[in-house]
């Protein structure tokens, strides 16, 4: 299988000149990028500025968040259909910075639910906030996909990615990454809790590191970690590094 390999903007550039000037930047590095499927996840306000013009096979749009519903008096909401139809294919649900603005399991679930839905892939995020000696942790991974997994069209799961974000892991605040060797035994979990969930497509569901990924790591997370891709905040952000990481992969 081809390494994923997700760009999460968040809530930057600023200007339409920087986040084209970033898209511009992948366009150019996906063309030597056989062996990798890129998805950018650029504000939602720029994604149709960005998808006009020429694109490698090899290079997608994302969303970041999307309401629930596909349509409806919901102020300020952006729903998948709206989405797709600007040129989206892939959408983040539940990611930390989202779960951390209140959004619970059951908003996810349905999000998720709607997004396959609705014709788009979905990376699923799940992590702990904080990892600890007894192993505790692994109850919360579980738990957010219990409350998601069964509740996803079955026809659709092949639509479907995991990405394991360690939310002590991400962002300027964090110390470290997780290691390879903790992201391949969470992969390994992710995969049996999975498949006990919804049977035999848990099995090979692609499971993504995010995280404080860099030059210096995307490397290992790859190899000895065993990712099927990665999810990447900052590093993203800077032509240089996402570049780099780009050929590395
Ligand atoms: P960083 O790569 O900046 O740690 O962010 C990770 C992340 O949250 C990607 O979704």
């Amino acid at each position: 299988m081809k390494k994923l390999l997700v760009a999460n903007w968040k809530m930057n550039p600023i200007t339409v000149l920087e986040a084209r000037q970033l898209w511009l930047a992948s366009r150019r590095a996906a063309k030597g990028a056989r062996n990798v499927q890129l998805v950018i996840c650029p504000p939602a306000v720029f994604l149709q500025i960005l998808v006009s013009g020429e694109r490698p096979a090899n290079l997608w749009l994302g969303a970041q968040d999307a309401a629930a519903a596909a349509s409806g008096a919901e102020t300020g909401g952006i729903s998948p259909s709206m989405l797709r139809d600007v040129g989206a294919r892939y959408l983040l649900v539940g990611h930390s910075e989202r779960r951390a603005l209140g959004e619970d399991d059951a908003l996810v679930a349905a999000k998720a639910r709607l997004a396959l839905r609705l014709g788009l892939r979905v990376i699923l995020c799940v992590g702990e906030t904080k990892r600890d000696e007894r192993g505790e942790y692994l109850k919360v991974i579980q738990a957010q996909l219990a409350a998601v997994l069964p509740k996803l069209p079955r026809a659709m799961l092949g639509h479907l990615v995991v990405a394991y974000e360690p939310v002590w892991a991400i962002g300027a605040q964090a110390t470290e990454s997780d290691t390879p060797a903790g992201f391949l035994e969470q992969k390994l979990f992710i995969r049996r809790v999975a498949s006990q969930l919804i049977g035999r497509v848990g099995r090979h569901l692609p499971v993504l590191y995010g995280g404080s990924v860099d030059e210096l790591n995307v490397a290992d997370f790859l190899t000895a970690g065993e990712a099927d891709g990665l999810l990447v905040g900052r590093a993203s952000l800077s032509i240089k590094s996402w570049t780099k990481i780009i050929q590395l992969v």
